[in-house]
């Protein structure tokens, strides 16, 4: 078969890693890719948001199956005009992706659908809002509504800092139309938990659990980031919690999804969050793989990758079994000086030094005269696997020094 990766992230190339391991895969070819994922697909410069432009590559390339990798194509409807033109896709229709496209959408989805999760307001402008953040304890939370590249959630401490944020948002209109409308939800105090499921339009079956570390620095300090490293399994969600989750979460949002109507064939994940009272809360839906969670979660996978897709694309998830490497798996993010504010960039990047059994994939990379550079915030991801976190820790960060990548930043307590 031949396949079209869409995305250029490490999730994407850990993703085309896996694929270029299957036995029914004729062609793989990204859309736009990374150097990481050119040297085992062919990779074509486009932009994402150029549907037509795509469709016409598809075809062209006699593509057999799409898979979307970031959310904004989604969004737009990509999915929709493949399936019109009889292409395979692997991700939701506009309908579905809604979930993640609208955060009030896929609050009052959770609501209507008995969904745990935290109690909420929606305020459209400055003054109601300021007014409505008294009733909130602090530290509160406050999401804009549309996508806003992971940036979007706002957890101020103190009501000085809120009314910044929202001044921010209203005021300064920092994240355009996807601050036309907001959020503003209690804090869960608890542990958090990332949930990719895959999803067809009878099934609901949940891979690897993992862990996401989203702050910039150490002890899960600093600003919010899109992930600066993960951890699968997440050694924090027991048996017992996840057939919890199964019931209170999973199936109910299958169940959801079936009533609304809304035809989901693709991945969804579930961020979660585990109280002091072990009950789960849903922080959020994203209706594509987790980045860098599929770095983590995808190596460990013992399946066909193109078959796991075929079944959910196919609408035979029932007749998927997924097996699983026992070991550990933890991917460290490698990113840029200053990120995820103003960060370096045009880096040279040396990775001829790293041992073969330890993954590297690229995120914000390029190549420049058959050099290596920095070409984004968060620019390599390191995964190892092993029998324990420890010796993933000790493999992966062994190997950090001996990535050339001057100003690297990274957190040195993933996993932990
Ligand atoms: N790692 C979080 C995300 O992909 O949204």
């Amino acid at each position: 078969m031949n396949i079209l990766v869409l995305g250029s992230g490490g999730r994407e190339h850990s993703i085309v890693w896996k694929l270029n391991q299957s036995k029914t895969v004729r062609s793989i070819h990204a859309i736009p890719g990374n150097p990481g994922i050119a040297e085992i697909a062919t990779v074509f410069e486009m932009n994402l948001d150029d549907h037509e432009k795509i469709i016409k590559y598809a075809i062209e390339n006699e593509i057999d199956l799409v898979i979307v990798g970031p959310e904004q194509p989604l969004v737009d409807g990509i999915a929709d005009l493949f399936t019109e033109n009889g292409i395979k896709v692997f991700g939701p229709g506009k309908m579905g992706a809604k979930l993640e496209g609208s955060k009030i959408f896929s609050k009052e989805f959770m609501v209507k659908h008995d969904i745990k999760t935290s109690g909420y307001e929606i305020y459209s402008n400055k003054e109601d809002a300021i007014e409505g953040i008294e009733k909130f304890k602090l530290p509160l939370v406050i999401k804009v509504d549309g996508l806003a590249a992971g940036k979007g959630v706002l957890i101020p401490k103190t009501i000085k800092e809120a009314k910044e944020n929202l001044s921010l948002i209203f005021d300064e209109n920092k994240f355009g139309e996807s601050g036309n409308k907001i959020l503003v939800e209690e804090f869960i105090n608890g542990f958090e938990a990332s949930i990719l499921c895959l999803v067809d339009e009878e099934h609901i079956i949940p891979l690897e659990s993992a862990r996401d570390y989203k702050k910039a620095y150490d002890g899960d300090l600093g600003p919010n980031t899109g992930g600066m490293g993960t951890i699968s399994p997440n050694d924090k969600l027991t048996d017992e919690m996840m057939s919890i989750i199964d019931k209170e979460v999973l199936q109910k949002t299958l169940q959801g999804l079936k009533n609304d109507g809304i035809k989901y064939r693709g991945v969804l994940f579930i961020g979660l969050i585990i109280d002091d009272k072990n009950e789960p809360y849903i922080l959020e839906y994203n209706v594509r793989f987790g980045d860098p969670e599929t770095q983590s979660i995808i190596p460990r996978m013992k399946n066909d990758l193109l078959d796991v897709f075929m079944k959910t694309v196919d609408n035979q998830l029932d007749e998927l079994n997924l097996e699983w490497d026992e070991r550990t798996a933890v991917t460290v993010v490698l990113a840029s000086d200053g990120y995820p504010g103003n960060y370096s960039k045009d880096i040279s990047i040396n990775l001829e030094n790293v041992d073969k059994d330890v993954f590297v994939f690229h995120a914000g990379t390029k190549i420049e005269n058959g050099l290596l550079y920095s070409n984004g915030g968060r620019v390599l991801g390191v995964t190892a696997l092993a029998e324990n976190k420890y010796e993933a820790r000790e493999m992966i960060y062994r190997n950090i020094e001996k990535i050339r990548f001057d100003k690297k930043m990274y957190r040195n307590d993933i996993g932990l």
